[in-house]
């Protein structure tokens, strides 16, 4: 059976991708780091026919991480998707910038999904289409950046992404295709009510091109709609 950890599947787009790949008869492996408050996970893993299972990570905390990970020792997990994610100050500028938010976010968005992708290596190579996504941002693309503003996210999405495709290279000769999506502007909690895509359109979009990647994308920073992003 196919199979998918997701980090950050509580709410927003996380909690989608367990959604529509639980719906699709996936073992999906939801993180999160508030199972009891997880309402619609716990909903979702209690309906007949569906195989989800709830798992406490709190991405920013080795200890969690490699609790779940040593509980799924021995299952193989397809497709793991470093979903969770910050956006951290946004008001902030030169000259008076915030350095503790600025450390939260890097830990949060470019140290914690290396880390889980660190613990959770071997079960993605041993599973038959050995993907790791990092959900980054448009926000994070150097070359597509012509406004002032978000420094915090952006930096971290940009370092997230040069992570992703040194992490590409490195895991070549053990058959990992590794890739970095922007989701769309998402109508969730960080995108807000204004944002042009819902949960909804924006994971079939990346669902449909996940099955379309192949070896050679490995290492490639991609929009929702299969087009290529600049770095
Ligand atoms: N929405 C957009 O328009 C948009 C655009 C570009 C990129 N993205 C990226 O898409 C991803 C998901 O964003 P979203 O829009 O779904 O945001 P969201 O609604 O704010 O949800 C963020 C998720 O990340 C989880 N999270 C944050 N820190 C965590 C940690 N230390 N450990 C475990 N989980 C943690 C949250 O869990 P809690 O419930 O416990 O806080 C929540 O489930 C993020 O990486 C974001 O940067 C979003």
């Amino acid at each position: 059976m196919d199979s998918v950890l997701i980090t950050g599947a509580g709410r927003g787009i996380g909690l989608e991708f367990a959604r529509q790949y639980a719906t699709d008869g996936w073992q999906v492996f939801a993180c999160c780091r508030t199972p009891e408050s997880a309402e619609e996970l716990n909903t979702l893993s209690a309906t007949p026919g569906i195989k989800l299972s709830i798992h406490k990570m709190d991405t920013t905390d080795e200890a969690s991480i490699k609790a779940v990970a040593d509980d799924l020792v021995g299952e193989e997990i397809d497709v793991l998707i470093n979903n969770a994610g910050i956006s951290g100050r946004r008001d902030v500028e030169v000259g008076s910038m915030d350095y503790d938010s600025w450390a939260e976010v890097m830990q949060t968005n470019v140290f914690a999904p290396i880390k889980v992708t660190e613990a959770f290596m071997d079960h993605v190579c041993e599973s038959y289409m050995q993907l790791v996504v990092m959900i980054s941002s448009r926000m994070g693309s150097i070359g597509d950046t012509t406004s002032s503003g978000s420094m915090i996210y952006r930096s971290s999405k940009s370092a997230l992404n040069m992570a992703m495709h040194s992490l590409a290279l490195e895991t070549k000769s053990r058959g990992l295709t590794t890739v970095s999506v922007h989701p769309g502007w998402v109508r969730t909690d960080m995108g807000g009510s204004e944002a042009t895509l819902t949960p909804h359109e924006s994971v079939s979009a990346l669902r449909n091109l996940f099955f379309q990647l192949r070896d050679s994308d490995s290492g490639k920073f991609f929009n929702y709609d299969g087009t290529e992003l600049p770095w």
